[in-house]
């Protein structure tokens, strides 16, 4: 999926070229769900089989057929036109700061979100359902909600769903239903020429288990059939919802609080398997030093020199304190 989404269209690729993309690939795969300790073993071992030449300057970006050595694949995306590995945190934009916008709306590009958010755009260009997992507070919900205030709305419906222990499937029904219209008998759509998102925030949380009713939802790729069911324990499974076909222009966005390694518990592993799974790494000091510094900086900024420039150490002090 991942190869098939970074191979631009029309684009003549040497084999060199194929095999530095086919690397990106399994690192975004096979990797994708690793928590950071795997990933080292996971990246020195793609390392290994791959036998390129190791660049171990910094200041050198690995041409195809090399690969970096001082960080991990993971750190690293090929550019397809230069044809050379570059680091994310080179690419990460600059954070200006908007004094209008509610402080949580911010969202401070770090390598973690801005590559989180390349993956989420890879994958809606080729249609793929997604789900982000990682620890709490890995900025899951923060970097969706900003990619998707950069979705086209002329072309896109978006349906935010907000899980909690209380949710039933009957409430994703009908919000289901309020959103997509019949096309046939039991076939359902979004509106013509629309695209239809489904975010679902923590969708891990109605699942109780160890009895009790346990909400389950099944989304059925072949036949685009998705259902809701709910059970109650020593109950035969019942279907609370009729079948709704929807039609294909339907994209699931979806990241669970996931705890530790459990990534594939929630809800169910044969539904976690419909999705590419990424996991959302959490930020490493110098991404927590930006974020807390861009925040702080553009806050008080209109301030006196003599306490805008505490920017840095108020934030250093912090992060002290804090460790
Ligand atoms: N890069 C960032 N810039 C600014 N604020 C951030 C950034 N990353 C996270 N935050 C803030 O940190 C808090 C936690 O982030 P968020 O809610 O996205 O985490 P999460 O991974 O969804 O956690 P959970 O698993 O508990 O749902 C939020 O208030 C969010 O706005
Ligand atoms: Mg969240």
């Amino acid at each position: 999926m991942v190869l098939t989404a970074t191979l631009k269209d029309g684009h003549e690729f040497e084999p060199m070229e194929l095999e530095a993309l086919m690397i990106q690939a399994l690192v975004w795969s096979l990797g994708a769900a690793l928590i950071e300790s795997s990933r080292l073993r996971f990246d020195a071992y793609l390392k290994y089989l791959a036998c390129m030449s190791a660049i171990q300057d910094e200041t050198v970006e690995p041409k195809v057929g090399e690969l970096p050595s001082w960080k991990t694949l993971y750190d690293f995306t090929y550019d397809v036109d230069r044809r050379v590995w570059v680091p994310w945190a080179k690419l990460v934009p600059e954070y200006v700061h908007d004094p209008q916008r509610k402080f949580y709306d911010i969202l401070v590009p770090t390598v973690e979100t801005f590559r989180a958010t390349w993956l989420l755009q890879l994958m809606m260009n080729i249609k793929r359902p997604v789900v982000l997992v990682g620890e709490t507070g890995t900025s899951k919900t923060a970097t969706i909600l900003d990619f998707l205030r950069g979705i086209d709305e002329e072309t896109h419906l978006l349906l935010t769903m907000n899980f909690s222990s209380r949710t039933t499937s009957l409430d994703v029904q009908r919000n289901l239903e309020a959103n997509v219209e019949k096309r046939t008998k039991d076939t359902y759509g979004p509106p013509s020429n629309k695209r239809l998102i489904i975010f679902i925030d923590d969708l891990n949380m109605p699942q109780q288990p160890g009895g009790g009713d346990a909400l389950q939802i099944t989304y059925g790729k072949g036949r685009g059939v998705l259902t809701t069911t709910q059970k109650k324990e020593g109950e035969e499974e019942k279907n609370y919802a009729p079948h709704a076909h929807l039609s294909s222009p339907c994209q699931w966005t979806r990241f669970p609080a996931a705890e530790g390694m459990c990534l594939c518990s929630v809800p169910t592993s044969r539904f976690v398997s419909l999705f590419s799974v990424f996991n959302m790494t959490f930020p490493d000091s110098s991404s927590l030093m930006k974020i807390y510094t861009s925040i702080l900086s553009g806050h008080l900024s209109p301030f006196p020199p003599e306490i805008s420039h505490l920017t840095e150490e108020i934030t250093n002090v912090t992060m002290m304190l804090y460790a």
